[in-house]
């Protein structure tokens, strides 16, 4: 009986080493990573604290590493903002999603075993549409936001006026147009993804997903692996945010098949889990909103950035600046990943760390983008 999430998260830990320097990864780096990963979605789903020391060790590991890196760090970065920028993008925000992805993908496939049989089986193909459909169900966005560098007229009455912060509900799209949203049916996908509402990875015109090709590809192929060795059953809820990390059952291929028992076990600690694991979000999230509201990181970010330097809050077009893709800070980035609660304009974190997976990487890379300030993620 194990937990998806943790399950996974050494794995990709060494994945995410291996991509990076290009060798083996030690116990010693595996562990360091999965520790601050888990740590990092943990707190983000206020199901237990931050524990900021789990950071520090993996900066202090990857400092005296940065020359092995195989491909050169953006120029411009110190030192220890380049092992920030390792730690954000690969042994943060990678190792968090694909964990959080594959805990989703296989929790589904243990609740649906005939399409767990059929995923077996089949070509690439059909194994993608299962992918597609478990990553609309269970999107690891929940609200991306951008905050708008001109006006944008809707109609004639209408007009959002530069510097708004415009919220995208992520799983809501991926509802709206399907027959029975809740139910899992791979088979919406003999269409073209393209086609529907789908964009699990974000929109391709306005910063998506730098992973969005290599995640499917690799959570296939992990998937695969598991399913060839195991079969998988179980019991629980399966939320979007899955604070349980994905309980399940897994059997070795070939072996007595009795999982009975076993998952009247699973489905009693699972409802017992829920009613202390719910109350302890309620205290932690409330003062994870509190703390935002009271260090107001937003509205400070852009008043010291505007006093610094007052042209960083001009707008890009006065700047001849077409691109406007300046990478967001934790402060301006509320909640783009797995399930932090939804706020517009207060991100919890008080730290220079950022509060959810994705948005550790734009918190620690921030001063990657074009060697320039910190700005905002404007958008027209
Ligand atoms: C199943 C796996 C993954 C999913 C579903 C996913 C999803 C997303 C989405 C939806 C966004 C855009 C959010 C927005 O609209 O603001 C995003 C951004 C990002 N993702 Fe992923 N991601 C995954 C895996 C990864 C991996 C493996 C990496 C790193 C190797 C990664 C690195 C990033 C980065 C750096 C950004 C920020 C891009 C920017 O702001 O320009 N993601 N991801």
């Amino acid at each position: 009986m194990v937990r998806l999430r943790d399950l996974m998260m050494p794995l990709w830990a060494e994945f995410a080493y291996e991509l990076v320097f290009a060798e083996p990864c030690p116990r010693e780096a595996r562990d360091l990573i999965a520790a601050n990963a888990d740590d990092v979605v943990t707190s983000l789903k206020c199901t237990g604290l931050r524990h900021m020391d789990r950071r520090d060790r993996l900066t202090r590991y990857l400092l005296p590493r940065l020359d092995k890196v195989r491909v050169p760090l953006p120029d411009g970065l110190t030192p220890l903002e380049q092992a920030y920028y390792l730690q954000g993008a690969f042994f943060n925000t990678a190792v968090v999603q694909l964990s959080e992805g594959m805990a989703h993908l296989l929790l589904v496939l243990a609740r649906h075993p005939e399409e767990q049989e059929r995923a077996r089986t089949s070509d690439d193909r059909h194994f993608d549409r299962v992918i597609n459909e478990t990553l609309r169900l269970y999107p690891l966005f929940g609200i991306a936001h951008r905050i708008t560098s001109g006006d944008i007229a809707l109609d004639e009455h209408t007009t959002i006026p530069a510097g708004s912060v415009l919220c995208f509900n992520y799983p809501e799209f991926h509802r709206a147009g399907f027959a029975d949203p809740d139910r899992f049916d791979p088979g919406r996908f003999d269409r073209p993804a393209k086609e529907l509402n789908h964009i699990p990875f974000g929109v391709a015109a306005n910063r998506p997903c730098p992973a969005w090709r290599l995640a499917p590809i690799v959570m296939r192929v992990v998937a695969r692996e598991v399913l060839d060795r195991y079969v998988l059953d179980s019991s629980v809820s399966h939320t979007r945010s899955l604070p349980s990390r994905g309980p399940c059952l897994l059997t070795p291929r070939g072996a007595p098949h009795r999982p009975r028992l076993a998952l009247a076990y699973m489905r009693v600690r699972d409802r017992w889990e829920d009613v202390w694991r719910s109350l302890v979000q309620l205290v932690l999230g409330t003062y994870m909103v509190w703390d935002a509201h009271r260090l107001r990181l937003c509205e400070r970010h852009f008043a010291e950035a505007a006093a610094r330097d007052p042209a960083e809050e001009r707008h890009p077009a006065e700047e001849g600046d077409p691109a406007e893709t300046e990478a967001p800070t934790a402060a301006e980035a509320p909640d783009r990943t797995t399930d932090a609660p939804d706020r517009a304009t207060d991100a919890p974190d008080r730290t220079t760390d950022a509060p959810d997976a994705s948005d550790a990487f734009d918190a620690e890379n921030r001063y990657a983008h074009h060697g320039r300030h910190p700005g905002s993620r404007r958008t027209r």
